[in-house]
This record gives structure tokens, C-alpha cells and sequence, in this order.
């Protein structure tokens, strides 16, 4: 369960996240929607102790992340610019990634399969396209194999085939008893994925609930966005 409180973040002049207040529930896929701006990747850091509040709480089953016993095996991550070693293959990123965490070597095959990424292994991720190096992340974010699993805009460079996996992907998460919090522009695949929606604009929450209570959830979101 990830519990936003009465959250704001000030950049300057810049009030990017304004009091604002959501929970995240497990064993479902909640979208975070927003225009450009509007605060979601400043909200998701804030959840993920990279970028400090001005006020409120984001904490996760009940402790902020720095507070985490075991930050990786409790939350995983896909941020909009995940950094990557050109010159390293995808195996020894993770494998990098693994040592670090103290999580044992066999689970970097185990996530490279989960994410289709086998196949490339042994490929230099200088070489990979968008969409291996999101998918990648994705390996990367499931390496602790965590509870709570938070992405930022994850289909983005993704093919059609490869929205369409993350799709099915993100609900195997949920089913599981994870906790899926995902931001997207992409509403008729929100309107396939997710459960619940969290809308934001300005910094502010619009609205929130499940998704079928939205109807058309690209009509409501442009109602709300607009008015
Ligand atoms: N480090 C920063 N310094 C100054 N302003 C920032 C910083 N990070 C974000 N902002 C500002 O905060 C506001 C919210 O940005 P944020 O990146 O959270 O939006 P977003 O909803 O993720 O947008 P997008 O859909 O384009 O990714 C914007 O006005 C942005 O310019
Ligand atoms: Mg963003």
C-alpha cells in the first residue's frame, strides 16, 4: 500500500505538487494520469525518497522509502531516464545491480526472462533499442522481487506487441498481491490496464476511483484536464 498525505513539492516559483493526498492499493494496477507537468514523476520521486517534500508524507506499508529495511526488495522502480553502462551487456548490468543489493546471481536469468529479454543477454546495451532498454529496466526494477512496483510512463518506445505484453505484464503483478502504480499518457491503454485511476493537473488531484466508474476514461480525463 503506498499512502500519499497532503503531499507538495516547491521548485522555486514552481509549486509542482500542491496538498496533494492518494492511497495505492496492492493486488491492482493504479494508472497516474496527468497532462504534461501536471507532477507525477516529481510525486513518484517524492514516494521513492529522491526528491524531498516541501510538506506531507508518501510512505510505503507505512515507512517513507529511506526508512525501507530492504528498499529493493520492497519497491521497484522505472524512472523516465533510467541511466545505463553503454559498454556493459544486460546480464552484467543486472548482475551489477544484483551484487549490490545482495540479491543472489541466478535471479538476473530469471528476470531477464520475465521481461523477453533472454535472447539479448549478452548484447552490449549500447546496442539496444528503446524498447529493450525499457524492458530492461523493468528486469531491473523486478530484480528484489518487490511488493511494490512503481513505473513512469514504462510504455514509452514500446511497439504495439510490446504495450500489449506490458499490459498483461503489469496485471500479472497485481493478481500476484503487488502493488502496481504506473503513470501513462497513453488513456486507452490505462482504460485496458488499470483498475483504479489517480488523475492529476497543476499539482492537484482531480479525481480518483476505479476505473470503470469513469465510463469513457478518455472523455472524463479530457473533461476534467480541460475544465
Ligand atoms: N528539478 C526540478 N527543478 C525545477 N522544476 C522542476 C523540477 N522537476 C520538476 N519541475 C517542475 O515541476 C512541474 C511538474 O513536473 P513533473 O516532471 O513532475 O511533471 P509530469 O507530470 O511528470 O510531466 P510529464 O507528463 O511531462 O512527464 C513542472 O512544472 C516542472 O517543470
Ligand atoms: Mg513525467
Amino acid at each position: 500500500m503506498i499512502t500519499v498525505e497532503k503531499l507538495s513539492k516547491r521548485f522555486g516559483d514552481v509549486l509542482a505538487v500542491r496538498d496533494l493526498s492518494f492511497t495505492v492499493a496492492p493486488g491492482a494496477v493504479t494508472g497516474f494520469l496527468g497532462p504534461n507537468g501536471a507532477g507525477k514523476t516529481t510525486t513518484l520521486r517524492m514516494i521513492l525518497g529522491l526528491v524531498s517534500p516541501t510538506s506531507g508524507t508518501a510512505t510505503i506499508d507505512g515507512s517513507q522509502y529511506v526508512d525501507l529495511p530492504e528498499p529493493v526488495r520492497s519497491v521497484g522502480a522505472v524512472l523516465e531516464s533510467t541511466a545505463f553502462h553503454p559498454g556493459h551487456t544486460a546480464r552484467t548490468h543486472l548482475r551489477v545491480l544484483a551484487t549490490a543489493a545482495g540479491i543472489a546471481r541466478d535471479r538476473v536469468h530469471e528476470v531477464l526472462a520475465l521481461v523477453d529479454l533472454d535472447h539479448a543477454a549478452a548484447r552490449r546495451i549500447g546496442g539496444f533499442s528503446l524498447g529493450m532498454r525499457q524492458r530492461l529496466a523493468i528486469a531491473s526494477a523486478l530484480l528484489g522481487d518487490p511488493d511494490v512496483l512503481i513505473l513512469d510512463e514504462p510504455a514509452n518506445g514500446l511497439d504495439p506487441e510490446g504495450i500489449h505484453w506490458l499490459r498483461g505484464f503489469l496485471r500479472a503483478l497485481a493478481v500476484d498481491g503487488r502493488t502496481v502504480l504506473v503513470s501513462s499518457h497513453v488513456l486507452t491503454e490505462m482504460a485496458k490496464t488499470a483498475d483504479h485511476v489517480v488523475i492529476i493537473n497543476h499539482g492537484r488531484l482531480l479525481a480518483s476511483g476505479p476505473t470503470a466508474e469513469f465510463g469513457s476514461l478518455e472523455d472524463s480525463y479530457l473533461e476534467l484536464v480541460r475544465s
